[in-house]
C-alpha cells in the first residue's frame, strides 16, 4: 500500500462522513501508509515528512449534513493534518453535503460537486 501511495502522482480518496470523522476502513488505510521510516521519521527536530515529490491529494467526501465552518468537521483538520504528517500539503477537498437533507437538496449538492470535480480535473490537466 505505501508503495502504491508512493508511486501514484495524484491520489483520489472518495469517503462518506461517519460520526464527524473518517469511516474505519479510511481509517484503516491510513493507519497502513503513515508508518515510520517509510512515510515518516522522527528526528532531532521532531516528525518530518519523507514524502518529498509534488503529490496531489484530493479527497471527494460525502456527507448527510452539512459542516461549513463547523468545529464538528473532524474529517478535512485531520486528513490535512496526517498528510501535512508525512509531508503533502497539496491536499484539496470537495465535500458533497446535505445528502440526508431531501431529494432536492442532494441533487444540487451532487451536480454541484460534479461541476467542481470537473474544474478541478481541467485544471489539473492544464497544469
Ligand atoms: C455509520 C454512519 C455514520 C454517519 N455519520 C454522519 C455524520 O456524522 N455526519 C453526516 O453528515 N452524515 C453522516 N452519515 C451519512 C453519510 O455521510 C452518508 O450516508 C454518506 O455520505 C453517503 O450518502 P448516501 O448514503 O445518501 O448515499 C453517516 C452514515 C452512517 C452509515
Amino acid at each position: 500500500m505505501i508503495d502504491e501511495f508512493l508511486a501514484a502522482q495524484v491520489c483520489v480518496f472518495g469517503i462518506p462522513m461517519y460520526n464527524y470523522g473518517v469511516p474505519a476502513n479510511f481509517k484503516a488505510y491510513i493507519d497502513q501508509i503513515v508508518r515510520v521510516g517509510r512515510t515518516f521519521a522522527v528526528t532531532a527536530n521532531g516528525y518530518e515528512g519523507l514524502v518529498t515529490d509534488d503529490k496531489k491529494i484530493l479527497v471527494i467526501t460525502t456527507r448527510g449534513g452539512s459542516y461549513k465552518n463547523s468545529p464538528l468537521d473532524f474529517q478535512e483538520p485531520y486528513l490535512k493534518a496526517i498528510f501535512e504528517l508525512i509531508g503533502v500539503t497539496d491536499v484539496s477537498f470537495i465535500h458533497a453535503e446535505n445528502l440526508a437533507m431531501g431529494d432536492e437538496a442532494r441533487q444540487q449538492s451532487l451536480s454541484q460537486a460534479r461541476q467542481v470535480i470537473q474544474q478541478f480535473i481541467a485544471t489539473f490537466a492544464a497544469s
